[in-house]
């Protein structure tokens, strides 16, 4: 699947994206609020391997991962994600990583508000949320950007890489989506 914004191309990861990927991924102030450390190369080889058969997202239960890609450019920038959690309650969850060679230019709100757009009016979910760790000011500047409402501040709901850490949750409805007018 492809989603074109004014600057950037969504679209599936393939094999090329190893360098920029492991420049990304190999960084610890990347992966900082992210569940896992540091990325080797021959992991992201992995990773890349697993994404290119996530790049739909037919069914509940199905990921979609998408890189994110520069058009005037055509660097890598980072990618989106967008998981269905299940058929009944339409419920989706929203995550992005970006590469610190394209922060501050607002490529992460732009991808993430098309992914939004997918969600509600192709997929039809009715809500869709996003969680970053609380200290992860950047992502949560992204979510409200986007609209999302704050919706939960859970205080030490989980032990996260040697210690409690607290989380934000995000999200929007169906309603709110259109009612936005974005
Ligand atoms: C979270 C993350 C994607 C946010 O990246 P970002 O570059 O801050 O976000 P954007 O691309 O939307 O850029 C927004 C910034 O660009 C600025 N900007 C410049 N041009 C812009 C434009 N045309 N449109 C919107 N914003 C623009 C905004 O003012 C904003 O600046 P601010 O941070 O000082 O408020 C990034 O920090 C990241 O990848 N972190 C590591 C991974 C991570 O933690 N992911 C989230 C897990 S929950």
């Amino acid at each position: 699947m492809i989603l074109r914004t004014e600057r950037l191309l969504l679209r599936p990861f393939r094999q090329g994206d190893l360098d920029a990927l492991t420049d990304t991924l190999g960084r610890p102030d990347v992966v900082r609020y992210l569940y896992w450390d540091v990325q080797t190369r021959d992991e992201v080889a992995d990773l890349i391997a697993r994404r290119m058969h996530l790049a739909t997202l037919a069914k509940p239960g199905d990921r979609l991962v998408l890189a994110v890609e520069r058009r005037d450019t055509g660097e890598l920038a980072g990618d989106v994600v967008l998981g269905w959690d299940d058929s009944e309650h339409r419920q989706g969850e929203i995550g992005f990583v970006f590469s610190p060679a394209h922060h501050g230019k607002g490529f992460a709100t732009e991808a993430a508000h098309a992914t939004l757009r997918y969600g509600f009016d192709d997929v039809g979910l009715h809500r869709i949320y996003g969680r970053c760790d609380a200290r992860n000011t950047a992502s949560a500047r992204v979510m409200e950007r986007l609209g999302m409402r704050r919706e939960a501040h859970l205080i030490e709901n989980e032990w996260f890489k040697g210690e409690w850490g607290s989380e934000l949750v995000y999200g929007m409805l169906d309603r709110e989506w259109q009612d936005s007018g974005q």
